[in-house]
């Protein structure tokens, strides 16, 4: 049975995401993981996925509070985000006797979350999911707007679903464990939100302390995601902002796919070109701050290919945002080798 959980001393900030029958609260509070009981429905069967990186007492501490579940840590790594990883999800409810009532916990990082969502999407139609993030890039941006997916085939999230998570529980306590580079890529999508829709989160991020203003800094940003999903649920418009970056981050991201990077130090890297030529020095500075925009070994030849692949791109074409302002942004359709020339011509000057 779930334990009784004392009076929570503070109440969690609550970021209400309206998107009509599927609406739901994002709350950000410092020690929540240890009171999810208290948010969410946990009185039935829950399949808690996590991955072998994640602290196991993350898991351990929600199954805690839950009336029957079960735990499934896959391994640490984009290679989880599979066919095989999801078909391992399904069959333990299954075999566990899951019903249309029980439902799917993610707790860990953006991998975990779309792989457990994409379960929790596809089992018996759609049942109750919820997210608890561990990392800052998973808290900022990937925890909810509903993305769901895994890799097939060597192409990234190319299978998968739009499904609302039912809550999600922002805990920064846990971001106490995570390598200050971990921290970094997901300052990334701070900088992304604030070049596009915050020209104070930007100045803040420019003038202040970025670790003492962390809470800020996720709910600030959570704020634009939460406004930009519910203009624009299934990125038909405004919603490939949140890609603002990528084409070119994706790019080099891929290009150097047996390396030790990050998604955020490609992102970081692929916002460069992407901002107006007086805004750059500024831009440059902030990522420098947050640990982010160190120069890396260009393949362009590779970087062009994957653009060209992108998901996002429509035949030679794709659609990038430009920023010149903090706070702006204008979305422009341009040819992908285009775009990449004025990457290679920026970046590598
Ligand atoms: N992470 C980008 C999006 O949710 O659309």
């Amino acid at each position: 049975m779930p334990k009784p959980m004392p009076m929570p001393a503070t109440m969690p900030v609550p970021i209400s995401v309206n998107l009509g029958p599927d609406s739901y609260d994002v709350l950000v509070k410092r020690g929540i993981l240890a009171e999810a009981g208290r948010y969410l429905n946990l009185a039935r069967r829950v399949l808690i996925v996590t991955d072998s990186g994640v602290p196991a007492r993350y898991a351990e501490t929600l199954a805690g509070q839950c009336g029957e579940s079960v735990i499934v840590t896959v391994p640490a790594g984009e290679a989880s985000k599979s066919i095989e990883s999801f078909t391992l999800l399904l069959r333990t409810m299954l075999r566990r006797g899951f019903s249309r009532k029980d439902c799917v916990a993610a707790v860990g990082g953006g991998m975990v979350g779309d792989l457990a969502g994409f379960a929790a999407s596809a089992y018996m139609r759609g049942i109750d999911f919820y997210n608890i993030p561990t990392t800052l890039l998973s808290q900022i941006d990937s925890s909810f707007g509903g993305k769901t997916a895994v890799n097939f085939e060597g192409v990234k999230n190319i299978v998968g679903a739009f499904w609302q998570p039912r809550r999600v529980l922002i805990d920064p306590d846990l971001l106490k464990t995570l390598p200050p580079r971990q921290i970094s890529s997901g300052l990334a999508e701070a900088v992304k939100m604030a070049l596009t829709c915050d020209r104070e989160l930007f100045e803040l991020l420019e003038k202040e302390d970025i670790t003492v203003n962390l809470d800020q800094i996720i709910v600030r940003s959570l704020r634009i995601k939460k406004s930009v999903v519910e203009q624009d649920e299934r990125e038909a418009g405004l919603r490939r902002i949140l890609n603002f970056g990528h084409t070119v981050g994706h790019g080099i991201e891929s290009s150097l796919e047996m390396t030790d990077i990050y998604h955020g130090e490609c992102v970081a890297l692929g916002m460069i070109p992407m901002c107006g030529e007086q805004l750059r020095p500024r831009v440059k500075k902030v990522l420098l701050k947050c640990g982010l925009g160190r120069p890396v070994r260009y393949d362009w030849e590779k970087i062009t290919e994957a653009a060209l692949h992108d998901k996002k791109s429509d035949g030679d074409t794709v659609t990038v945002t430009i920023v010149s302002e903090p706070g702006s942004f204008e979305l422009k359709e341009m040819k992908c080798l285009e775009v990449i020339r004025q990457a290679r011509v920026c970046l590598e000057e």
